[in-house]
């Protein structure tokens, strides 16, 4: 596995540029109730998100499974340019009362970044936020639309739009992530 220290450091710049901020506070999605982690875990492909600079590439997927120490192993790969590449990050629950509300950080520097789990039914899809305060004057945010398998209906794409649009989440910029020849030999 080659770890990219580089893409492990572009996890901060987001928030210093590319993002377009949005004025005021974090929206306060509601999650999935009675969250079920051991559920969630394993892989996720990445079917729509919200312009994020440290994804550039195609084919991009998260395979979360558990560590002995009860942590998360989140390792999320893409294809950039021809190379498959892979980062390793770590995942706890925050908060055992919200199970829901993961928090993800790629790096032992970096400070874990909220991972919410929106709403999901474990085996077709899953609605993921991530939002960051600035100084409550404006905010960052990421959104991803994931499944179980590399496409989606477009009915069922819509229909996870308008469930972050109803929780106050700005999804005018999202974009589909390629998940086509992925599986072929690089
Ligand atoms: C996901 O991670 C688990 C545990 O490390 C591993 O056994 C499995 O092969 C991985 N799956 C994929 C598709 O990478």
């Amino acid at each position: 596995m080659k770890f990219s220290f580089a893409l492990a450091f572009a996890f901060v710049l987001p928030l210093i540029k590319a993002q377009v901020p949005h004025w005021g506070p974090c929206p306060e999605p509601s999650v999935q109730p009675a969250f079920n982690l051991k559920q969630f875990m394993g892989r996720w492909f990445e079917i729509a998100r919200l312009p994020a600079q440290f994804e550039k590439g195609r084919c991009i997927e998260t395979n979360f499974s558990s560590r002995a120490d009860k942590s998360i192993r989140v390792v999320s790969s893409e294809i950039l340019k021809g190379e498959l590449r892979k980062i390793e990050g770590t995942g706890v629950v925050e908060d055992m009362k919200n199970p829901a509300k993961l928090g993800i950080s790629y790096s032992y520097v970096l400070p874990y970044s909220p991972y919410w789990i929106l709403s999901t039914d474990y085996v077709n899809t899953a609605l993921v936020y991530s939002c960051t305060d600035i100084l409550r004057l404006f905010h960052v945010d990421f959104a991803w639309i994931l499944a179980r398998t590399r496409t989606l209906p477009e009915a069922t794409v819509e229909k996870a739009r308008e469930t972050f649009e109803n929780n106050n989440i700005d999804m005018t910029r999202m974009i589909a992530t390629k998940q086509q020849g992925c599986d072929k030999d690089l």
